[in-house]
């Protein structure tokens, strides 16, 4: 996938939200992630210019979180439960068609990067099975027809956030 351009000016003025202190690193990288729903490498650079630290440092603390990603992922992350709960209760069933909806496999983001879909091994939640998490929110025992409308309700906010 292409490295999507940053806007220089998004960069800095997050930067200036936090006074450039380098101990905000971490709260700085969330709010780019925010905005770009990964860590491009050219508002890393630009990071690191501004703050004056070590691009390695930088990059050091990107790769030491998992909630950091350093390749382009969706604005929202789905997450197909493949738990043993959540298997038995029609899992992949789900899964597959998380896939036939969105048009990508496990592991994917899709080509308009709203959606990355991931598959994990228990989401904590296995009385609830089966279960998908959109975001942070746990869906239970979801049914796969249920699926279609999540994921219009995610594309339909995002276009209203984007109209204010
Ligand atoms: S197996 Fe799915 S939540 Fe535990």
């Amino acid at each position: 996938m292409d490295e999507v351009s940053i806007s220089e000016d998004t960069v800095k003025t997050i930067v200036e939200k936090y006074h450039g202190e380098k101990s905000a690193l971490i709260s700085i990288l969330q709010d780019v992630q925010k905005e770009y729903a990964f860590l491009p490498k050219d508002a890393l650079s630009l990071l690191g210019e501004e703050m004056e630290i070590p691009l390695s440092r930088i990059y050091e603390v990107s790769t030491f979180y998992n909630s950091f990603s350093l390749v382009p992922r969706g604005r929202h992350l789905i997450a197909a439960c493949a738990g043993t709960a959540c298997h038995v209760k029609g899992g992949p069933k789900l899964r597959s068609r998380l896939e036939a909806e969105l048009d990508i496999e496990c592991g994917e983001t899709t080509e308009d990067r709203m959606f990355t879909l991931e598959e994990v091994r228990c989401l904590g939640c296995c009385s609830l099975a089966p279960v998908v998490k959109v975001d942070g929110d746990i869906h239970a025992y979801l049914e796969e027809d249920k699926i279609p409308g999540i994921l219009d309700n995610h594309r339909k906010e995002w276009r209203q956030s984007g109209e204010n």
